[in-house]
């Protein structure tokens, strides 16, 4: 039997948290909260199949047109996260890192956020990469920015720029995405990630996100080892 290719990049959009909730007759938030309780689950699992770096689209910049009550609670969620919950993560050595915009996050939440990008800095065996008030477009002219910003302070010339080098303007420096996964039977890219996934392979399933778990994550993995990837080149 041929050996299984592990993506270097695994990203996830985590859809379909709601509709988990309604079809049993509960709030929304409870869709949410087992959506947390899968992504601890996944994190650990995919790491520890040689995963090394996995992308999680936590809360989009448009998330912020829902409900007071919902933004609330998942904010609040994120807290409980970060602060308590995370304590696997953290054992296991993997590093979380944020991507997103800070504004208007609370105070609270980027503290949150900080404290434990500060206790797993130097951890070592993969990363957790959670897209927080994160928009793709939002992120290619925010680095355009800090792109302009370093060309006007003559710190680099204009031509020493590539789509490598410009990857350093992101809000993470991470490798592309070789896997990217939607739960939830929505077919839709969202705004997620678009500079890295320009030759990611996709994975859609019916799924929703907090019944997507170590087995759900393997069927997109044997899916992936089923893909032809030429990137450009000729068969
Ligand atoms: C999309 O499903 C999901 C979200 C907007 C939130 C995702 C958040 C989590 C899975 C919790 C993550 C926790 C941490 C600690 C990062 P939806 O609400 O749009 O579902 P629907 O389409 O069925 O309404």
């Amino acid at each position: 039997m041929q050996e299984l290719k592990i993506p270097n990049h695994v990203a996830i959009i985590m859809d379909g948290n709601g509709r988990w909730a309604t079809s049993r007759g509960k709030k929304r938030s409870a869709g949410h909260l087992e959506g947390s309780k899968t992504l601890e689950k996944l994190a650990l699992h995919s790491i520890k199949k040689g995963v090394k770096v996995l992308s999680v689209y936590a809360f989009s910049t448009d998330n912020f047109k829902r409900s007071k009550e919902e933004v609330d609670y998942l904010m609040d969620l994120f807290i409980i996260q970060f602060k308590n919950k995370m304590k696997k993560i953290i054992k296991e050595n993997i590093k979380v890192v944020f991507s997103g915009r800070q504004h208007p996050l609370r105070e609270d939440v980027l503290s949150a956020m900080n404290e434990i990008t500060e206790k797993t800095k130097n951890n070592t065996n993969g990363i957790l990469n959670i897209c927080l008030n994160y928009g793709g477009q939002e992120e290619i002219v925010d680095a355009a920015k800090k792109f302009a910003e370093d060309i006007v302070n003559k710190k680099i010339s204009m031509d020493s720029i590539d789509k490598q080098s410009f990857n350093k303007y992101l809000y993470q420096n991470l490798p592309p995405v070789d896997l990217l996964i939607r739960t939830s039977g929505e077919y839709r890219i969202s705004n997620f990630m678009p500079y890295q996934i320009s030759y990611a392979e996709f994975y859609f399933t019916n799924v929703l996100f907090p019944d997507f778990n170590e087995d759900e994550f393997d069927k997109a993995i044997e899916s992936f080892n089923n893909r032809d990837r030429r990137f450009g080149n000729a068969k």
